[in-house]
């Protein structure tokens, strides 16, 4: 049994973090989110694993991720030169796949761990051609979507439908025999232009191949957007986050509840209300950081109070007298008070920023 994860694509939901870089190294809890997809694999026994890279990002992927050893795992790096859609990626993996059943993960999605081995044992058993897994989600539109009968066959999966025919999304986690190859040699390039693999099932299922659909019962995230990414990250924080503490507090700073603090952080009279992780070489002073808060390592805060928000490596926040909430600041992004008149608002802001003042 191999892997192929999907750390391609061109990211553009999650603009202007995705400008710099992957968007499936976008830290949650200060991990990128590509990380837990790999350490999901190798908790369910597969350690094989190829990763789908980009032109633009893929660089970076490799340098960050490495050749698996740190998760004990061989990764094998397979470039697709344009994102011509999920089934094309399995086309450009075909030499690392072979005729090998294998699991497809899409980098950016996010399952509650330890289910993966679940559903690989059922596929172990059954050997059916696919195994696809379906989530009910409140927004079908923006997945593919499956129509299931009475006792739950796979009827029919329309990749982003306008009118969906039920509210059962495909998770983007799929695995396949060896025969999915000959169905994507079927199928042409969707609307978008793009090879879908939801055609390539469906091409399965017209020609009464055996796929089953199992119910996700644990939480499933696509962290696309910024709001998902912040949800993400709560539920990461709230669920596996553990105390640790290896940089240096001093005596007026008040450390509730579950914080990570990393090696040569400084907090001084600071109010750390938890599930909050900090990262190393950051410093905060005179900061109430409050639950669900992720801040990447060589961040300074000052003055600031905060909550419910991702802090990217190297961001500064000095003097912001509103508590921040619900954001998502980038990576060296500086959001400070002007210290002189004329009193105003100064910006340089990137290209898709949101700025919310009151
Ligand atoms: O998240 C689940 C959904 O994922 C499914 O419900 C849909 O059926 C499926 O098509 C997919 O839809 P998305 O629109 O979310 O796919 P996206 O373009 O975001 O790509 C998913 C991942 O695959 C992402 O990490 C980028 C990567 N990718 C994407 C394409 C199109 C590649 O590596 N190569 C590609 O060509």
């Amino acid at each position: 049994m191999k892997a192929l994860i999907l750390s391609g694509g061109k990211g553009t939901r999650l603009r202007p973090l995705t400008y710099t870089g992957a968007k499936q190294l976008v830290p949650v809890a200060n991990k990128p989110i590509l990380w837990y997809g790999i350490e999901e694999m190798v908790a369910a026994g597969i350690t094989d694993i190829g990763i789908i890279i980009s032109p633009e990002t893929g660089k970076e992927v490799q340098t960050k991720t490495g050749d698996g050893q740190r998760f004990g795992a061989k990764i094998t790096y397979i470039l697709q030169d344009h994102p011509a859609g999920l089934a094309h990626a399995i086309k450009v993996a075909r030499p690392f796949l072979a005729d090998s059943p294998f699991i497809m993960y899409l980098g950016d999605n996010l399952i509650q761990q330890g289910d993966l081995k679940n559903f690989l044992r059922q596929f172990t058993k059954q050997q059916p051609d696919a195994l696809i897994l379906l989530h009910e989600v409140v927004n079908p539109t923006a997945f593919g979507v499956a129509k299931v009968d009475d006792v739950g066959r796979v009827l029919k999966l329309i990749e982003k439908p306008k009118v969906p025919p039920s509210n059962l999304a495909l998770v983007g986690v799929y695995f396949f025999s060896a025969i999915i190859h000959d169905a994507i040699s079927q199928i042409q390039p969707s609307k978008r232009g793009e090879l879908e693999i939801t055609d390539a099932i469906q091409c399965l299922i017209d020609q009464q191949k055996q796929v089953v659909a199992c119910n996700l019962n644990g939480w499933w995230l696509d962290t696309g957007k910024k709001d998902d990414l912040l949800e993400a990250n709560r539920i990461i924080l709230d669920t596996y986050l553990t105390t640790s503490n290896v940089g240096e507090v001093d005596g007026k700073s008040q450390i509730i509840g579950r914080v990570q603090l990393g090696v040569n952080s400084k907090i001084i009279n600071c109010t750390i209300r938890g599930p909050v992780v900090i990262g190393s070489n950051c410093y905060l002073e005179n900061c109430f950081i409050g639950p669900y808060s992720s801040i990447a390592d060589n961040t300074t805060l000052i003055d600031t109070d905060l909550e419910h928000s991702v802090i990217l490596e190297g961001a500064k926040i000095v003097g912001i007298n509103q508590r921040i909430i619900d954001s998502v600041i980038g990576q060296r992004a500086q959001l400070t008070i002007a210290p002189r008149r004329p009193k105003a608002l100064r910006f340089l802001i990137g290209d898709d920023c949101q700025i919310e003042l009151t």
